[in-house]
């Protein structure tokens, strides 16, 4: 009788919890596991912000970004002219950000820096997965993740001074590819080794699995290039001071530096460089789509990165595109 007790007990309970989940507004969001961990509330999300931690409790990803936000965003990338058709996915995009997120990633400082923060990250991504060009139909921003991959790589990217740390293996091409394309032995070899993956013997997989292309992106946008320098996040939330020196090169917090943080001369410190400014037009686009507005951007100096001194000068062999 007790054990039977226990049963209908846990059945009504069951039945309660799916209804309270039923009736969320927000169905695609699961809810959040809650403990207190020494005196701190910590959550946890599940598949959308995996790991206890105080920024699960926050707002995560998908309360504020939601599958038709995405289709909006990436409008295009599954017409038949594009290159990576049925690859790229909300669902992989939200896997892959559920391991950064309880790091901050998305979950910083309130709903809002949040969106921004996703509409910085995307935007680059958008611009460097772009194939939309001035006449292209729904424009030339409406064409983010149109590509997985280089398609015609003039050649494989093998650096040799890295023979010994990051040494190519015969007949792998390291060109580029991702949703932030990786380039060069190197680069493969240290995201491999963050994401516990052997990127230096199967490249590939970055271009089979959008889980994995996504989850190399993010965690370049959440690690610094080198020690003493700020990772993209932290330059974008708010982590970061800059110091008299930053000051002086002009380098100041917000969307401008993380061009710096992630390409340094390349794009930085040129004036109006082309490629600096389809960065920022698909930032203020996605902005505009998430409903935040591209007012919420901040003014020219925060925005560019023309007069900026760059981080890394003049990077022997790292190149995009
Ligand atoms: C989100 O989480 C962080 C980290 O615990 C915390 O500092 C912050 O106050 C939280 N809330 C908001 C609205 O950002
Ligand atoms: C794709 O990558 C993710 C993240 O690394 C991994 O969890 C998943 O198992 C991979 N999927 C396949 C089919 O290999
Ligand atoms: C100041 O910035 C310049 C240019 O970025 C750099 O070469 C120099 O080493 C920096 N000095 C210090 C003390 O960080």
């Amino acid at each position: 009788m007790e054990a039977r007790n226990c049963v209908l007990a846990t059945m009504a309970l069951l039945i309660l919890v799916v209804a309270v989940n039923g009736g969320d507004d927000q169905p695609s969001s699961v809810k959040p596991l809650v403990k207190i961990v020494k005196g701190k509330k910590v959550c946890d999300k599940g598949w959308e912000c995996k790991g206890l931690s105080a920024y699960c409790c926050n707002d995560t990803i998908s309360d504020y970004f939601q599958t038709y936000q995405f289709e909006n965003l990436f409008a295009k990338r599954n017409t038949p002219v594009a290159h990576a058709v049925g690859f790229w996915d909300y669902h992989s995009f939200i896997t892959a950000a559920a391991v950064y997120q309880p790091h901050g990633f998305g979950t910083t400082g309130g709903k809002l820096t949040g969106q921004k923060e996703v509409a910085a990250f995307l935007g680059h991504v958008g611009s460097k997965t772009s194939c939309g060009y001035g006449v292209a139909t729904g424009g030339p921003l409406a064409w983010g993740l149109c590509y997985n991959k280089e398609m015609s790589p003039s050649q494989s990217y093998c650096d040799d001074y890295y023979k010994y740390t990051y040494p190519c293996t015969p007949g792998v091409s390291y060109h580029g590819r991702g949703a932030l394309p990786i380039y060069w032995n190197y680069n493969y070899g240290k995201a491999g080794e963050a994401l516990k993956i052997d990127l230096l013997n199967h490249p590939e997989y970055i271009e089979n699995n959008a889980t994995l292309a996504f989850q190399a992106a993010i965690w370049k946008w959440m690690t610094p290039e080198k020690k003493n320098q700020p990772s993209a996040h932290d330059v974008f939330v708010g982590n970061w001071k800059p110091t008299k020196n930053d000051t002086l090169s002009k380098r100041v917090p917000g969307f401008g530096i993380t061009m710096n943080v992630l390409y340094g001369d390349q794009v930085c410190g040129k004036g109006d460089d082309e490629s600096m400014n389809n960065i920022v037009s698909h930032y203020l686009y996605y902005l505009d789509l998430l409903g935040v507005g591209r007012e919420e951007a901040g003014p020219h100096e925060v925005l560019s990165c023309a007069e900026q001194v760059p981080f890394n000068q003049a990077s022997s062999s790292s190149s995009s595109s």
